[in-house]
Order: C-alpha cells, then sequence, then structure tokens
C-alpha cells in the first residue's frame, strides 16, 4: 500500500512528532494534530524545512465538538477526509494515582477513557467507513504495555489502553478482508514528555533524583533502556506500509514482540 496521507493525534511532541517526521520522510503528508498551535507549528515548520509536507489539525480529545469536527479540521488543512491514507491514534494522557485512596476520583478514570480511549474510537470511527469503501487505509494505535498488563498506581491509564486493545482486536475481525488494517503498538517506558512527568512525580513523591527515578524507569524495562520515541515510529511506519490486519507489537527495550496477529491479510484495492 503506498500511503500518500496520514492524521497523526499527539502530533506536538514526543512519540506523535516523530510519526509525523518518520511519515513525512517516507514521503507521506503528515497531518500533525493537537491542542497547542504553537507546538503544531515548530513540529510542521520542522517537516517542511526538511523538505517534507506537513499541515497543522486543531483537535482537543477531550472536546467533544472538536472530536465531532475532525473531519472538517482535515478538510481545512487542506486534505479531502475521504482519502486519509492512514490514521496513528498516539496521543494519550498517564496520571497516576493509587487505588482505594481517597483522591482517586471518577472523574481520573472518564478522563483516560475520554482521551485515550474514545478519542481514538471516534477518529477510527470518522475515517474507517470511506477508507472501506475505497478498499484501503491503515489504522495503528499506540496504546501500551499497560493495555496488555496491570501496573500498579496506574489503574485508569491501565483500563483505557485495555480498552483500547480490546477494541483493536474486535474491529480487526470486522475490518478483515476490506482492505483496511487496524493495528496496536504497546511500548514499555519511552524516552518522551510523558515519561519526564513521570520522573518529576516520583521526584517529588520518593525524594530521588531525576537522574536516579529515570534509571528506575529504565531498569523497569526488560530491555533495561528507555524506548526512543524514533524507534515506535520506525514499527508504526512499517504497519503502514505492512499488509497485516490485527496486528498487536510490543516493544520493550530489547525487542519487537508479536503479542498476537496478523488476523488475515487485507485485500488490495482494486485499481
Ligand atoms: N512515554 C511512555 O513511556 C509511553 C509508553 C507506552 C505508551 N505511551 C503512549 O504513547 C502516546 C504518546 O505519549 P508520549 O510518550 O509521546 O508523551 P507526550 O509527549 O506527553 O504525548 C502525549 C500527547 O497526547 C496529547 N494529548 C493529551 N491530551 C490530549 C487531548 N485532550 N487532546 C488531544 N491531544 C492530547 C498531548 O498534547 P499536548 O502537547 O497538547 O498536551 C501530547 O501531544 C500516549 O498514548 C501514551 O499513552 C507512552
Amino acid at each position: 500500500m503506498a500511503a500518500r496521507t496520514a492524521l497523526i493525534t499527539g502530533g506536538a511532541g514526543g512519540i506523535g512528532a516523530a510519526v509525523a517526521r518518520r511519515l513525512s520522510r517516507a514521503g507521506m503528508f503528515a497531518l500533525v494534530a493537537g491542542r497547542d498551535p504553537e507546538k503544531l507549528g515548530t513540529v510542521v515548520g520542522e517537516i517542511v524545512a526538511a523538505g517534507g509536507r506537513a499541515a497543522p489539525v486543531r483537535l482537543d480529545l477531550e472536546d467533544s465538538r472538536s472530536v465531532a469536527g475532525v473531519r472538517e479540521a482535515v478538510a481545512a488543512a487542506g486534505q479531502d477526509p475521504d482519502a486519509l491514507d492512514a490514521l496513528v491514534n498516539v496521543a494519550g494522557i498517564a496520571i497516576s494515582a493509587p487505588l482505594f485512596a481517597s483522591d482517586i476520583s471518577s472523574r481520573l478514570f472518564e478522563r483516560h477513557l475520554v482521551v485515550n480511549f474514545h478519542g481514538p474510537r471516534a477518529l477510527i470511527e470518522s475515517f474507517a467507513p470511506a477508507m472501506g469503501l475505497r478498499g484501503t487505509g491503515r489504522i495503528v494505535n499506540v496504546a501500551s504495555s499497560a493495555g496488555l498488563r496491570g501496573y500498579a498506581y496506574t489503574a485508569a491509564y491501565c483500563a483505557s489502553k485495555h480498552a483500547l486493545i480490546g477494541y483493536v482486536r474486535a474491529a480487526a475481525l470486522e475490518l478483515a478482508g476490506s482492505g483496511v488494517a487496524i493495528s496496536a503498538v504497546c511500548p514499555h517506558f519511552v524516552d518522551s514528555p510523558l515519561t519526564d512527568a513521570s520522573v518529576r512525580r516520583i521526584v517529588e513523591k520518593t525524594g530521588r533524583t531525576p537522574e536516579e527515578a529515570r534509571a528506575f524507569l529504565a531498569s523497569q524495562n526488560p530491555g533495561g533502556r528507555l524506548i526512543a520515541c524514533e524507534e515506535v515510529a520506525e514499527v508504526v511506519l512499517t504497519l503502514i506500509e505492512g499488509d497485516e490486519n490485527g496486528t498487536i507489537l510490543e516493544l520493550d527495550g530489547a525487542r519487537v514482540l508479536r503479542v498476537e496477529g496478523p488476523v488475515t491479510k487485507p485485500l488490495r484495492k482494486k485499481e
């Protein structure tokens, strides 16, 4: 499949920006989606300065009107929402809190489910029907190893990422044979702003130094090191360029592990 236009959420930084840069280097037009126009402008500017093609798309996954208007936002960025070749769901939040304590609220669970599950789900449902009609499309979801197993103090995050993985598993079965492929990438700790925030929380709560906190998180990865955003981006590109549907890959800092899939190979678009 020759993907030409990709929408990448969470594109303003971290893994999402790395995905946008990588897809652009592979020749795709990167629609870089996010909340902060300044950060989006920086990423788009870097891509264009490097000779790529990109445009910003304003999208706030906690604002239902913004999510409902995503097709119009893509059109406003000069791209046909019915002609999107790839959707990469990267945006997400991770706020830790102990269960069974007074400071964990239903609101924390709701926010994680809205941003990490309902947001990606709504975008998939906005673009997959047109991909199906065209007989071609790739949907890649950056979930997490927390979508495959539990981690202490992150129940809301784990629940939302498990929901996303469950959705991918079911959607892959429904999309099988349509030419549209859906998959998920599940990294362990990545060297990104989200992990920087975890480092700050560990420092606050434990009195460890930032270096100790970062080394602790790296030691939790089976590979013993933090994963680079660019490594995740490379795996996303492989899934977009490939034919696999229903594939779930885990990145543990040492290897890319096939958790499951592919379900079936999607049929090629009829030319
Ligand atoms: N870092 C890790 O260790 C790790 C491991 C496994 C999986 N992941 C997953 O990887 C994805 C990217 O995270 P990251 O590591 O690259 O950290 P990050 O830089 O914090 O990326 C999170 C992105 O999500 C965006 N976002 C948050 N809330 C949003 C909302 N309401 N609407 C639209 N965008 C929103 C953020 O935009 P703003 O800039 O506007 O806040 C940011 O661009 C997340 O889904 C995360 O769960 C990360």
